[in-house]
């Protein structure tokens, strides 16, 4: 059974990645994958809950949502973890617990991003909760393999 440093660890790389695919999103120009403006596009894509994926943008746009989903359950049950763990170490729990608030928020600011028709100040502030999270969450991950050192040296 993974420890929580594992999942922590976890919930890091699997931002590190969402955050590389939604550059890709950015630059490859495909932000309208699912359509553009609130409704058919938001939080549906092309108005339906499971697209036809044919498309290259649609593939592209949905799988950033769909990973944004994973990685959000995985910094969810990281969370849990580093709060169940005994003892709790206070910093990094409490930095997942700042991480796992500010997911629902980055998802909202994703859907506004399309519903705003890809508006230049909405995606730079969808950019800035992502490079938050992942680094609240690197933190939490790097505080949790220092205390493991730490607690290693004391025992010798
Ligand atoms: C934890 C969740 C999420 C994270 C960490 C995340 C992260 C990112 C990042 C780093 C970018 C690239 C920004 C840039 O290059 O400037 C991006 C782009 C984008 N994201 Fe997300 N995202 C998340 C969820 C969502 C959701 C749920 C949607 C829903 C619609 C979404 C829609 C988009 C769109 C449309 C773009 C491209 C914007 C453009 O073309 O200008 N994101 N995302």
């Amino acid at each position: 059974m993974p420890t929580a440093k594992q999942w922590v660890y976890a919930a890091a790389i699997a931002i590190y990645f969402l955050n590389a695919w939604g550059a890709y999103v950015t630059l490859g120009n495909f932000g309208e994958g699912c359509g553009v403006g609130f409704g058919a596009s938001w939080p549906l894509c092309n108005g339906t809950l499971f697209p036809a994926l044919g498309n290259y943008p649609t593939l592209i746009e949905y799988l950033h949502r769909f990973f944004s989903v994973v990685t959000g359950l995985v910094i969810l049950y990281a969370t849990v973890k580093t709060w169940r763990s005994k003892p709790r170490l206070q910093l990094p729990s409490r930095l997942m617990l700042l991480a796992i608030i500010l997911v629902p928020i980055q998802v909202g600011i994703g859907g506004e991003v399309v519903g705003s028709g890809l508006s230049a100040l909405v995606a730079t502030t969808h950019f800035c909760f992502a490079t938050a999270i992942f680094g609240i969450v690197t933190v939490a991950a790097a505080l949790m393999y220092t205390e493991d050192k730490r607690s290693l040296a004391a025992r010798v």
